[in-house]
């Protein structure tokens, strides 16, 4: 089976490493011919090949890693697909706002199988960012995952191999208007109204009513907070007139979160775990406090009075 990536940028380039790590041969082309990427196939070495655009869309399987609104020109060369299989590894972003493109509810793959009729377009790739999508997918004992989600199940199959034989582990979605629906950028893990409204609900109640909620880039997420929040604002028992909750969303914040985690898990493993949940509560919220004082994200981190160690002392107090 060759394999092709079009698109050298950050996604392609970070790409071309689990192949390249895995000595598996793939072709790469981007808009500017084979002689611009020198650089990457000088670091990368003998198996991933640089080639021209028309020859990267004959392969048995073309991982498209470009922008959204640059699927149409990158694809124009292959008309004849004939069964050959599509990897869409784009994501729809509106930009500068980085939140989802409205495409009426439709999945971009679906669009993106519109522009290469008789190709087999499998959704693979998308959901990591490029460095880490470059770096090794062994991790603590384990794999990183990368979901894989497409009309036609064999090759939904034949892309899962490949992740495997790339080293990460495939968790297959389904089709694309099924578990699909959870993989594109802005997609999340509550897809249901309903369930979102009533976790909110939950977290609100106990953890007190924030003036700003961040939230992933789901349009779910941001449709249940403005709801519970339009609902309760006016049972509030303050006399003071309150704000509507500002929302602020953040494609990668299931990303970023679980950089956060690392931390933590770094700390806690070799405790052996906790006894008492209040003591979890503590030692939780300790480490999480200390992390946010080294990302610089304490009130005052950019002064020296108080000091870093005397604002974690006011925090813990
Ligand atoms: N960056 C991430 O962390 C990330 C994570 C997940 C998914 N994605 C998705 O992956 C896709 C690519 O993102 P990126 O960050 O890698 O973008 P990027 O750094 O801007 O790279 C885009 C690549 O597409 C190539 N290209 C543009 N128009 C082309 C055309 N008509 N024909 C052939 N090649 C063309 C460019 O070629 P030249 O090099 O010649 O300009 C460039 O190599 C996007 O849809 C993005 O949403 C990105």
């Amino acid at each position: 089976m060759i394999c092709a990536i079009i698109g050298s940028g950050a996604i392609g380039s970070a790409l071309a490493h689990p192949f390249a790590r895995s000595n598996i041969d793939v072709l790469i082309a981007n808009s500017r011919g084979p002689e611009s990427l020198a650089g990457l196939i000088a670091e990368l070495g003998s198996h991933v090949t640089p080639t021209t655009l028309p020859e990267a869309s004959k392969a048995d399987t073309v991982i498209l890693a470009v922008s959204f609104t640059a699927t149409a020109d990158a694809v124009q060369g292959s008309a004849q697909s004939n069964g050959r299989i599509v990897v869409d590894a784009t994501n729809a972003i509106d930009f500068p706002a980085f939140i989802p493109k409205d495409l009426g509810g439709r999945p971009s793959t679906d669009i993106i199988a519109e522009m290469i009729p008789g190709a087999r377009v499998v959704k693979a790739f998308n959901t990591l960012p490029a460095a880490v999508l470059a770096s090794d997918p062994a991790q603590d004992g384990g794999r990183r995952v990368l979901f894989v989600s497409g009309k036609d199940a064999s090759a939904n199959a034949d892309i899962a191999s490949l992740i495997e034989r790339l080293g990460s582990a495939p968790i297959p979605l389904g089709k694309l208007n099924q578990g699909g629906l959870l993989q594109p950028f802005g997609a999340s893990l509550v897809a249901d109204l309903t369930v979102a409204k009533r976790f909110l609900r939950k977290a609100l109640k106990r953890h007190a009513r924030p003036e700003r909620i961040l939230v992933d880039g789901s349009q779910t997420g941001r449709e249940a907070i403005h709801s519970c929040d339009t609902a309760d604002r006016p049972k509030e028992k303050s006399r003071r007139e309150l704000k509507p909750a500002r929302v602020r969303q953040s494609g990668y914040l299931n990303n970023r979160i679980e950089q956060d985690h690392r931390t933590i898990k770094k700390r806690v493993r070799p405790m052996l775990g906790f006894k008492a949940m209040a003591s979890a509560r503590a030692t939780l919220g300790g480490i999480e406090m200390i992390h946010m004082l080294r990302k610089q994200q304490a009130k005052y981190a950019h002064i020296l009075r108080p000091s870093l160690a005397e604002q974690s002392n006011l925090l813990a107090a």
